[in-house]
């Protein structure tokens, strides 16, 4: 073959390779540490195979199971949220490519991440505290029979909770009896433990916490759980209190609740706004909507005590109730 014959047929193939590539939507993720980096909670070894042929396979496989479907136009979540719909072999695959994306996020050999305070504060809620919430998903890791995954995921009134999916299932799937985002996923199949650990999946899971990437996994908690306002701001907590026990009575025609609370109403306006907006929150709309709640509900603390009637102050009571949802909303914003 000519030396020009050789570079076509070499550009023919790259161009191939280039084509097959651009259809096949899934790829590999790299990992921002080495194989060797965890030792030694996970062994290089274990790290490598785990990567290079399971991860690799599983990546390899759902680019085949979608190739020339509609499944290939989906992202990765909408699928598993519908995997129902979708062959065994997408479900396995398109499970197996996220659990280990997700999973060699959360784990680090930096010694120095924290769980943020919003985590905190949410596992201690659920689980009394981060040392339970461990037992508790050592204990669902451990008891998984076979293979899977143990998860720690948010549910979609946003707590947390502890489940254990077999083989690569997920929380997010559709199929699975707890559904949730999960934040914290750890592989229990043989193949992330059995050459350093054998058949010792208890020591596999002693050893995982020392390496688990607690900024990953505040990282995901955050992105599924909107800031809660009312924690970070008290006192229109506290406001939020008083405006639903006496507004919703008077849609129901009764006033007794604010003629008897139109003066607690304007001192939680006034402690609301003598408190500051909290800096996150800070903006033009809502500093002018809090002088609006303090001066309102001050006129309708008058109303009140002049005896306006019951129509004037529903109308009052009304717009103080407009006047803090635009607050709340402005700040979910
Ligand atoms: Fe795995």
């Amino acid at each position: 073959m000519r030396g020009f014959q050789v570079i076509t047929l070499f550009i023919i193939v790259l161009s191939v390779a280039q084509v097959l590539q651009a259809q096949s939507p899934y790829t590999l993720p790299e990992l921002s540490y080495g194989y060797d980096a965890l030792e030694p909670a996970i062994d290089a070894r274990t790290m490598e195979i785990h990567h290079t042929k399971h991860h690799q396979g599983y990546v390899n496989n759902l680019n085949k199971a979608v190739e020339g479907t509609d499944a290939a136009a989906q992202t990765l979540e909408v699928l598993l949220g519908n995997i129902s719909n979708y062959s065994v072999a997408v479900r396995n695959n398109g499970g197996g490519h996220y659990n280990h994306t997700l999973f060699w996020s959360v784990l680090t050999p930096e010694e120095e991440t924290q769980p943020t305070d919003r985590l905190r504060k949410a596992v201690r809620a659920e689980f009394g505290s981060m040392e339970s919430m461990i037992d508790q998903m050592n204990q669902a890791a451990a008891t998984r029979f076979g293979s899977g995954w143990a998860w720690l995921s948010v549910d979609a009134g946003n707590r947390l909770f502890i489940s254990s999916t077999p083989n690569q299932d997920n929380p997010l799937m559709d199929v699975v009896e707890e559904r949730g985002t999960p934040i914290l996923g750890i592989d229990v199949w043989e193949h992330a433990y059995y050459l350093q650990y054998q058949n010792k999946r208890g020591d596999y899971l002693k050893g995982i916490w020392d390496v688990i990437n607690w900024d990953e996994v505040s990282k995901r908690y955050e992105a599924s759980v909107p800031e809660n306002i009312f924690e970070m701001w008290p006192e229109l907590d506290q406001f939020h209190t008083v405006m639903s026990q006496t507004f919703h009575p008077s849609e129901e025609g009764d006033l007794d609740p604010i003629k008897n609370r139109s003066e607690e109403m304007k001192n939680a306006a006034k402690k609301l706004s003598d408190a500051g907006i909290p800096s996150e929150l800070d903006a033009e709309e809502v500093r002018n909507a809090v002088a609006d709640l303090v001066a309102d509900s001050d006129k309708l603390h008058k109303m009140v005590q002049s005896e306006a009637t019951d129509e004037e102050l529903t109308k009052a009571l009304s717009g103080l109730h407009d006047t803090f949802h635009l607050i709340v909303k402005t700040c979910h914003d």
